[in-house]
């Protein structure tokens, strides 16, 4: 599998990132999201690693700190032949500062997805969110120390707005700590706000994109269709999310056209939405989840081709997003010296 390197770091990542927000749901939330065990996680990471998959990502929130845990447990072995992103911000106790990304509440959760992943290093720590409570110079201090310590390699956010990220990197560089690597987010073909912030953001200051949800919280996969609406026992139709800011009838659009691609090609509309982000500016890995075998293993064929020109001119024009300002006018009136403004 192809692979990029993450951001300006050394590091080089598989082009798909195996996602583990599946693992270790119980009661209801096997039901909505999944409940792969450790034995199930064993053979996915084999399956992955096969296909040329290194980097594993995860969160101390998923599963209420399980996914971690059985993450940790089906990588005994071969912990050093992957790397393993893990995040920080979502509260996980009932105190005050069980939450956030004060220095208090980062060290203390680090050295609990340490314990949980039976590790002693995190390769990618991630601020899940923005805490726009704790100043951004004792956050990016916090996780500076982590990594003079060792138990951190690199660091990368998550969710945060163009203007925020840009903030962090500039107190980095000011305050000479490490810089952000990456950051994840949300992308996919029902969802290209990004590209106005935080994909030239990204390509500008080197900081490499992780994109979660690629199929939409599996919207793409061709499960739901304009015929019977979202229902049945996807986790799209539990809860909605990503929400669709697109209009509903182009969102069922695009589904019609990645099946139509499908048909044409011989694969998965899962691996054709898969795909096209593949070739996006600024894109480093995606972050895929699967809740069963059988989707890990369609998913995982979706880096072993290339979608043509004119099949990626038809998925960029069927899911253009509505441009907002000030980017609407430099295309408009300035584009001459603003070629990629967006
Ligand atoms: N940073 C963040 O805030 C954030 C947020 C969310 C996720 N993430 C990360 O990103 C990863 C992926 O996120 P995601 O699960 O939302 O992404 P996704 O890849 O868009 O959706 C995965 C879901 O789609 C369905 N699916 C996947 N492959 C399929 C296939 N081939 N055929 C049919 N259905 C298929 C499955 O759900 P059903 O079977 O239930 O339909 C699966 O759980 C997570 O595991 C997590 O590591 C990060």
């Amino acid at each position: 599998m192809e692979t990029r390197p993450l951001g300006q770091s050394g590091l080089h990542v598989s082009v798909l990132t195996f996602g583990t927000l599946t693992f270790g749901g119980e009661g209801d939330r096997a039901d909505r999201v999944g409940s792969v065990g450790v034995t199930e996680a064993r053979t996915m990471i084999d399956l992955c690693l096969e296909a040329g998959v290194n980097l594993f990502d995860t969160a101390d929130g998923y599963s209420d700190g399980r996914s971690e845990e059985i993450l940790g447990a089906a990588l005994a072995g071969r912990r050093h032949d992957v790397l393993v992103a893990t995040k920080v911000f979502f509260r996980n106790g009932a105190l005050t500062n069980d939450i956030g990304l004060s220095r208090h509440h980062i060290i203390r959760s680090c050295e609990a997805s340490l314990r949980r992943l039976n590790t002693d290093y995190i390769d990618l720590y991630q601020a899940h969110n923005f805490d726009a409570i704790t100043p951004l110079e004792e956050t990016l201090s916090a996780f500076d120390a982590l990594i003079q310590s060792g138990k951190v390699r690199y660091i990368g956010c998550s969710n945060y707005g163009g203007w925020q990220l840009m903030k962090a990197l500039a107190i980095s560089d000011r305050d000479r700590y490490t810089r952000y690597v990456s950051q994840q987010v949300y992308y996919s073909l029902i969802g290209r706000e990004l590209e106005f912030e935080l994909v030239p953001l990204g390509v500008d200051q080197g900081v490499g994109i992780l994109v979660w949800g690629p199929l939409a919280q599996g919207f793409l996969t061709g499960k739901y269709r304009r015929e019977t609406g979202i229902s049945g026992q996807g986790r799209y139709a539990f809860r909605g999310e990503p929400p669709i800011h697109i209009p509903e009838a182009q969102a069922y659009d695009i589904v019609d056209a990645l099946d139509a691609i499908a048909e044409e090609r011989g694969v998965s509309i899962s691996q054709v939405a898969l795909n096209w982000l593949l070739n996006k500016r600024g894109v480093t890995s995606l972050v895929f989840g699967a809740r069963t075998l059988d989707q890990l293993r369609d998913n995982l064929n979706a880096a072993a081709w290339r979608l043509s020109a004119d099949e990626l001119t038809r998925l960029d024009a069927v899911s253009a997003p509505p441009i907002p300002y000030p980017y609407w006018h430099q295309r408009k009136y300035a584009s001459e010296r603003n070629p990629f403004s967006y």
